[in-house]
């Protein structure tokens, strides 16, 4: 059966098309006065020093540790239940990642665990808030006090998160966000970075424009005349204006949006809350607000005689598109090469490897629609429940 209720879907109206056009006939398409605009709207939104606007989350994250000086010899710490992006730019840095474990209930990065892997080659470390649930950012800040490690966030699921009444982005350390179309809001492709330290954030504009002091805009103003200057070699990062220009009409709606995700949200928990087959997510003990990026329930396999992936494939049978956000990264073939990491290196998160699946989330998901997710979960689950005898069907 094709999929009728999707895994996601960006919810684009008029207004979005009509700001993309009118970018198409402004005569200036790459990255200028829009992207700045909707750099100056973001860093209001978070209460950000400095945001800078990206191509991309993976952009972003690899400036923040370039802009950092991170290279060869250094370690970076993150989490293996992510995509793999957050790792990737270390090694592509020339550092090296050591994963760290995640906590049972939540699947956030464990404070603890962390502490136990940090050596003196420890560079940074970056918790994802997974999900949109923020991670334990006082916790880790304490494993990190009076170290040189900067705490550099993974905030592409947390457009709209907030840690103890602090927005995500609106903090001392630099976070990086993703605008993908399955994110709370999009612009195609794109991310941001906020940052509060000055010189950090005239390092990263740098290296996203080839390290050249003068971005295109500025110089097609005829601001500072036509020459510009190499100071080191930098990638073409920058976000562009017909990214931007949907950027800024997304971000006025991220309230309406992030509403409408924590009420599906709730709705699950009631719908499912009496299913003994299936865990619902777990928040976090702290205060905070849950951007609900995913909807990530965890499946009791000894109730089933279904595997996790058999199950998705099962409510993509009905028509249910379900996802898998992670398969943990340290067990993907580069990683696990030279023997550098094997299954029973990170437990919880290996056995969440085995178990997770993303129902259905997006703001324009009405609520018969999540019934049919429901319905369909329970149809899977009643086909496939290990019965008394022994797993008959
Ligand atoms: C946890 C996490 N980090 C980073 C990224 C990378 O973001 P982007 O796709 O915008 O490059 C993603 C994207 O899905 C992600 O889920």
């Amino acid at each position: 059966m094709q999929i009728q209720v999707p895994l996601c879907r960006a919810t684009i109206e008029d207004d979005e098309v009509a700001a993309v056009v009118e970018v198409l006939r402004s005569g200036w398409l790459a990255s200028g006065p829009r992207a700045a605009a909707f750099e100056e709207a973001f860093a209001q939104r978070v209460g950000a020093r400095h945001a800078i606007a990206i191509e991309s989350g993976t952009a972003g994250l690899h400036l923040v540790l370039a802009a950092l000086g991170i290279g060869p010899g250094d370690e970076v710490i993150t989490p293996s239940l992510t995509w793999p992006a957050t790792a990737n730019v270390a090694e592509l840095l020339g550092a090296r990642v050591v994963f760290a474990d995640v906590l049972p209930g939540t699947l956030l990065l464990d404070p603890a665990d962390v502490a136990r892997r940090i050596t003196d080659r420890t560079r940074a470390v970056m918790p994802v808030h997974y999900a949109g649930a923020p991670a334990d950012l006082e916790g880790l800040r304490a494993v990190l006090r009076g170290r040189d490690i900067t705490l550099v966030q993974d905030a592409a699921h947390a457009v709209g998160t907030r840690h103890r009444g602090e927005w995500i982005g609106g903090g001392a350390e630099p976070a990086v966000f993703s605008f993908h179309p399955i994110k709370n809001i999009t612009t195609g492709e794109g991310g941001m970075v906020t940052v509060s330290d000055g010189p950090l954030a005239e390092r990263i504009r740098l290296l996203r424009f080839h390290g050249i002091t003068k971005d295109s805009w500025s110089r097609h103003q005829g601001r500072g005349g036509v020459r510009y200057e190499v100071l080191e070699p930098g990638w073409k990062y920058a976000m562009s204006d017909l990214h931007a220009a949907l950027g800024l009409v997304q971000l006025g709606k991220l309230d309406r949006f992030n509403a409408r995700r924590q009420h599906l949200a709730a709705r699950y928990e009631t719908l499912l809350g009496d299913l003994d087959v299936i865990r619902l997510p777990q928040a976090p003990p702290y205060p905070h607000t849950h951007a609900w990026h995913l909807y990530v329930v965890r499946l009791q396999l000894s109730r089933l005689v279904i595997d996790r992936d058999g199950f998705i494939g099962a409510l993509g049978e009905l028509g249910i598109g379900a996802g898998l956000h992670f398969t943990p990264v340290h067990l993907h073939h580069y990683y696990r090469r030279d023997g550098r990491y094997a299954p029973g290196d990170l437990p919880v998160t290996e056995a969440a490897g085995e178990t997770i699946l993303s129902l259905p989330l997006y703001p324009g998901m009405t609520d018969e629609e999540q019934d049919r997710v429901v319905a369909a979960v329970r149809a899977v689950t009643d086909r496939h429940r290990l019965r008394e005898q022994g797993g008959t069907r």
